[in-house]
């Protein structure tokens, strides 16, 4: 295994260990609310502290950017990307639809990703050039053709400050063309997802790079197209996300286009 894999392959496994040891009593966490409908608990927060310590116990210099103590060193070299719990608003529900998502990028390139899914301890991994594996077997995104037969994933709008009548008519336009959309609530297990087969698209607004650094080199590396809504090649600059194998992705763009 790639070395910088490995390493993030270990962290996540420990902060999903941890994750797990609070979720029985996750109703009883002491939440603080970032914004409206956004919530961070305590167990996001030392979870982010296990990653970033494995992380840096490997590789000292290495930046950092962590969706809940933000940005630590230059990031012009390798930095790592993390999101300690995708999907808190589930885990706070014992809805058990969460992950943790760690990757690292060399300058522009996304280097290894993983997505570890500590509920049901699948492991989503990706290193570039080499492939992505469900728990160590190799997978590749779906094959489905046809928009009327696909199954697309996607996050709603839960903010008021989003653009929600702008979000609507896309969702629209997908429930009447596909045979059905699927709002799980962890972007990143949304791309596992896609990379695996199991959703044939995805698109979400106003995404973070934590949400996705590591989704996006699982999908491509498993075959899948991944650009930004509206044509631009890199969703971490905008946040809007749009995924898919490569036929869907190209009916899903022609669909959502005119709701630009
Ligand atoms: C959220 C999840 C969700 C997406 C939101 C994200 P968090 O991340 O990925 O699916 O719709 O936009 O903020 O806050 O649970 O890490
Ligand atoms: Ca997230
Ligand atoms: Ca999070």
């Amino acid at each position: 295994m790639h070395p910088l894999l490995n390493t993030a392959v270990t962290a996540a496994r420990a902060a999903g260990d941890f994750i797990m040891r609070h979720y029985n009593q996750a109703d009883q966490l002491t939440v603080t609310t970032k914004q409206a409908s956004d919530f961070v608990s305590e167990v996001d927060q030392q979870a982010e502290r296990i990653i970033i310590d494995r992380i840096h116990k490997a590789y000292p210099s290495h930046a950092i950017l962590a969706e809940e103590s933000g940005e630590h060193g230059e990031a012009g070299g390798m930095q790592w990307i993390i999101d300690p719990l995708d999907g808190t608003t589930n885990y706070l529900h014992r809805f058990p639809q969460f992950a943790v998502s760690i990757a690292c990028k060399d300058r522009s390139e996304l280097e290894v990703a993983v997505v570890y899914d500590p509920f049901s301890q699948e492991l989503f991994t990706a290193s570039r050039g080499a492939g992505t594996q469900l728990d160590g077997r190799r997978v590749r995104v779906s094959r489905t053709s046809r928009l009327e037969t696909s199954l697309i994933g996607t996050g709603l709008p839960f903010r008021k400050d989003q653009k929600i009548d702008h979000y609507l008519p896309m969702l629209r336009e997908v429930m009447l063309n596909t045979a059905g959309v699927r709002r799980p609530g962890a972007a990143a297990l949304d791309l596992a997802y896609l990379a695996a087969g199991r959703l044939d698209g995805f698109w979400e607004l106003g995404l973070k790079p934590w949400d996705m650094a590591a989704g996006i080199l699982l999908v491509r590396e498993a075959g899948g197209t991944v650009t930004e809504l509206g044509g631009g090649k890199d969703p971490m600059k905008s946040g809007n996300i749009l995924a898919g194998n490569l036929k869907i992705h190209g009916q899903l763009e022609k669909l959502l286009k005119p709701h630009l």
